[in-house]
């Protein structure tokens, strides 16, 4: 094995802070015989402390789902690695379609956060992905090979394993409807091409590249039985118990 598996949920704007907690203590239980698989919830800001403090004493690991770039200053309603740092997260989504969608987040943006996130300790889930119209101009990979480079520009070789990346395809998040697992596959070993361009082939090996869009503990097995496919960021089934359970298992 060069590289861990994580499977990694993200909540997006679900759960309060008590119904956080008590998801996490329902999920411990379901999650305590994982031997090397990484486990990550990324949670709303709002409920990160009762999440940290939940999820004490289990192998679960708190991340954010997005994060502001400059260490403090004028910036209204916006959070910054070291904030999140100090309550304990260890993750931070960077650059999810949600956020370039309809947050006017670029890949310049996505840059930054990297960076940002790497200089704080934190690790980025740097996610990239390609919309319906785009895979079906056959631009998957120039899309996504521009996503990877621009985001990574100027993060230190010894730095790039810290970054995981997350191959999202728009049109399967939220949508039920999976990349097949060729596809999957396909997308996530094209990745390490272009990390192997950028860094060389024993840090692309090195590297985390997780699979996300309508993942469940249906498909979950058969996209991670992929060689390239290190994982998952998972939406919808992050949110039961029960499934993200049984994600999890299909991982070990
Ligand atoms: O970050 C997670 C992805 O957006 C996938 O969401 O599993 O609900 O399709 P989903």
């Amino acid at each position: 094995r060069y590289r861990k598996t994580i499977i990694a949920g993200n909540w997006k704007m679900n759960k309060t802070p008590s119904e956080a907690k008590a998801l996490i203590e329902e999920m411990k239980p379901l999650l305590s015989k994982t031997k090397w698989c990484e486990m990550v919830l990324c949670v709303p800001f709002t409920d990160i402390q009762a999440a940290v403090k939940a999820a004490k004493g289990s192998k679960i690991a708190i991340g954010a789902e997005n994060m502001h770039f400059e260490k403090s200053g004028a910036f209204t309603g916006e959070i910054s690695a070291d904030m999140l740092k100090e309550l304990g997260v260890k993750y931070v989504i960077v650059g999810h379609s949600e956020r370039r969608q309809y947050f006017n987040e670029t890949d310049e943006n996505c840059n930054k956060k990297v960076k940002a996130a790497i200089e704080n300790g934190l690790r980025p889930i740097l996610c990239v992905g390609e919309s319906l119209a785009e895979r079906e101009q056959d631009v998957t990979m120039e899309v996504i090979r521009k996503q990877v480079k621009i985001a990574l520009q100027g993060v230190a070789a010894e730095d790039i394993k810290k970054v995981v990346i997350a191959y999202e395809p728009i049109w399967a998040i939220g949508t039920g409807k999976t990349a097949t697992s060729e596809q999957a596959g396909e997308v996530c070993a094209k990745i390490r091409d272009c990390l192997r361009e950028l860094y060389g082939a024993r840090a692309a090996r090195a590297i985390t590249i997780q699979y996300g869009g309508s993942m469940n503990a249906k498909n979950a097995a058969e996209l991670l039985a992929q060689p390239d496919v290190d994982g998952g960021l998972i939406g919808g089934a992050s949110l039961k118990s029960a499934d993200f359970a049984a994600i999890v298992e299909a991982a070990n």
